[in-house]
């Protein structure tokens, strides 16, 4: 894959770059919850603005399907990256009459969400040619989007010479490293409360990890598809079966060694402040909610840990954002990986929203070797698949 970044930009004083930020991210009360992939969108514009480029912004916020919905305004962004640049931008309330023309070198502009375009989902041409008018430089710095053919992420790309940002640019690098020449052993560590989502990612990583460690949710389906305990979980489809047995031959044929759950903390009632106990799998009832993994579980999880080079996570072993009784596991997993990686002995690699909150939360995300903005991004880009996005951008 050959892309051009913005490295490879000569001289761009009074140029008009269009940006391609993701600024997809938690408000609350109108204000901006979470500001992590803001702030890794920082080195690209300070970048671009000291090289004197005038940058305009185009980003989305949720899924208003087309439509002009005041709860997803990019209001609150513009107000959060004033203040991380420590610089006042502009925003502007339309993505296609921006009024660039009075812009100075440097200044940066936050437009509306493009997603209140029905047209930009449906990767129209002409809305894209509409949204490029005006512009010399298109660059893609949003890796967490680039899975979606949008007129923002691709169609641009037809009109306008475009290239990476630095934040792109490192996200490709990084999560490439890591799945072509990993430092080994790699183990993956996958977790999620559905199977649907997953079988892709899960099968993608038994071809490469040495081991892989099925928590949560989806360690549950793993155990019940084995056929060896006879508990139910709410999560579980019996459709899940055939995927689970099929991932476990895979597993065997390409020497991956699966971890599946041990124990479980359940609940008497699904709520969030229910009291927890912890029960190893065949002690399980019907009747107990399933929570979190359990203390057996994590010390399995974490002594593999122990054994590796590279670990890859993605998705927390519990209802971790809901309360502290179910973060336990999450918490206590996050910390170790970035305790071995502080120690040096360890190349971590976290990616999705809620392994990412987690780390956050249990105060380690900093101590990761590196932290992925993608979600939906960062699932495909693992499973080895073409992400539009980025392909637009190839020479
Ligand atoms: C994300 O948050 O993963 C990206 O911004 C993509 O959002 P989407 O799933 O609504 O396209």
């Amino acid at each position: 894959m050959k892309i051009r970044t913005i490295s490879d930009l000569g001289d761009i004083a009074g140029k008009y770059v269009l940006l391609r930020d993701d600024f997809n991210t938690k408000i609350i009360d109108g204000k901006v919850n979470d500001t992590f992939r803001i702030a890794q969108s920082l080195p690209t514009i300070r970048t671009l603005a000291a090289k004197g480029a005038r940058i305009v912004i185009l980003a989305h916020l949720g899924r208003p399907d087309g439509k002009h919905e005041p709860k997803y305004t990019l209001a609150p962004v513009a107000t959060a990256l004033s203040e991380l640049l420590g610089k006042q931008i502009m925003f502007h309330t339309d993505c296609l009459d921006a009024p660039i023309s009075d812009m100075k070198n440097g200044d940066i502009m936050l437009l509306e969400n493009v997603r209140f375009y029905a047209e930009e989902e449906n990767n129209d041409r002409e809305f894209a040619s509409k949204l490029a008018a005006g512009f010399d430089i298109f660059v893609n710095d949003a890796f967490a989007v680039s899975h979606r053919a949008h007129a923002s992420t691709v169609g641009v790309a037809e009109f306008l010479p475009s290239y990476a940002g630095e934040l792109l640019a490192s996200e490709i690098y990084e999560l490439t490293r890591v799945m072509k020449n990993p430092t080994r052993p790699l183990m993956g560590v996958v977790s999620s409360s559905k199977l649907d989502t997953k079988i892709k990612l899960l099968e993608s990583l038994v071809t490469k990890c040495d081991i892989l460690a099925i928590g949560g949710g989806l360690g549950t389906a793993f155990v019940l598809a084995g056929d060896k305990y006879n508990f139910t979980d709410m999560l579980y489809k019996p459709e899940y079966k055939e995927p689970a047995q099929r991932i476990m031959q895979l597993a065997e044929q390409h020497g991956c060694k699966i971890l599946l759950p041990l124990d479980k903390g359940v609940g008497p009632e699904f709520d969030r402040a229910a009291p927890r106990t912890d029960k190893p799998l065949s002690e399980i009832k019907d009747g107990d909610i399933i929570m979190d993994d359990g203390p057996a579980s994590v010390a399995q999880y974490i002594n593999a840990i122990d054994s590796v080079r590279t670990v890859i996570w993605n998705g927390t072993l519990g209802m971790a954002e809901w309360h502290p009784n179910w973060s336990i596991s999450s918490f206590a997993l996050a910390r170790h990986i970035a305790a071995r990686t502080r120690e040096g002995k360890l190349e971590s690699i976290v990616g999705g929203g809620d392994s990412v909150a987690a780390a956050g939360m249990s105060g380690v995300e900093t101590d990761m070797t590196y932290v992925s903005t993608g979600g939906g991004a960062f699932l495909e880009f693992i499973e080895g698949r073409d992400l539009p996005g980025i392909k637009a951008l190839e020479n």
